[in-house]
């Protein structure tokens, strides 16, 4: 069924004028291939197309005011794919950062990676580096591309780091928590998503970002990747005024309401 928005598109938001931008919208970034097959393409063109839509994400992004924005870019299980496949988006994200650093530098925007560093290619690993070093300063949106990411692994890689705390004395069991953990993430930098957008009509979470999901709100768009633009993060934003956020708490009647 259709999503249907509130009458009321502050509904959800205690009535304010001004319904709050999620400042941290996450984006599963799905149906490159879908997009390129249907026109008779091979996949790869599907992902250089997909490139675009990267950007334009990112400049909507900033001008909606949105302060971090979180781009599933490749995942820890994508690594299955055709060889030719998986070399054509190396080959991208290498184009990506060479071309495209300096403009995001430009408008302030600070790049990070999350993902396991250890099994990517070794030509990869500078170019991240640098991305990460050149922008650390910049204070408007903060893209956080997450490459070779898979949350189950993150929170493995999270619980390694715990575990030799512990064995070393420096931290006790008992007092492991919410904190630690949410600390130990490759997310430890910046705050949960509000919302996560899915392209493609898929409706999963493919390993993406399952702790830090916990109470974000979720908006499947039918659009591939490839035809994401401003309009549709504006159409999920709407989507996402139109929830309401409970917490496991309970909604606070307003006096005379
Ligand atoms: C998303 O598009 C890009 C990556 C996973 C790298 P897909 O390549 O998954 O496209 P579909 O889902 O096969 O259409
Ligand atoms: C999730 O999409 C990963 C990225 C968007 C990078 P997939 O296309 O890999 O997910 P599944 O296989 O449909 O679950
Ligand atoms: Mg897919």
């Amino acid at each position: 069924m259709a999503e249907q928005l509130a009458s009321d598109p502050f509904h959800g938001f205690g009535g304010s004028s001004q319904p709050p931008v999620p400042e941290n919208v996450a984006i599963i970034m799905d149906g490159n291939g879908r997009w390129a097959q249907s026109r008779g393409l091979p996949r790869t063109q599907g992902h250089r197309k997909g490139v675009e839509a990267v950007r334009a994400a990112v400049r909507a992004a900033g001008e909606l005011g949105i302060k971090t924005l979180t781009l599933f870019s490749f995942s820890s299980e994508n690594w299955s794919r055709p060889a030719e496949e998986v070399n054509e988006i190396m080959g991208l994200l290498k184009i990506f950062i060479r071309r495209d650093l300096a403009d995001l530098h430009k408008e302030g925007v600070r790049v990070s990676i999350i993902g396991a560093r250890d099994n990517i290619p070794e030509d990869i690993k500078p170019l991240l580096e640098e991305a990460e070093n050149l922008t650390r300063n910049n204070t408007s949106t903060r893209l956080v591309i997450a490459f070779n990411y898979g949350s189950r692994d993150e929170i493995v890689r999270a619980t390694q780091k715990i575990a030799a705390r512990v064995a070393s004395g420096e931290v006790r069991a008992q007092d492991v928590d919410q904190d630690m953990i949410s600390a130990s993430l490759d997310t430890a930098e910046w705050a949960d998503p509000d919302l996560i957008i899915r392209t493609s009509g898929e409706q999963r979470l493919s390993n993406f970002l399952m702790w830090q999901a916990a109470y974000s709100e979720f908006v499947f768009l039918d659009c591939l990747w490839p035809d994401f633009d401003k309009a549709e993060l504006q159409n999920a934003i709407d989507i996402y005024h139109s929830r309401d956020r409970r917490y496991g708490g309970v909604k606070v009647a307003k006096a005379g309401a």
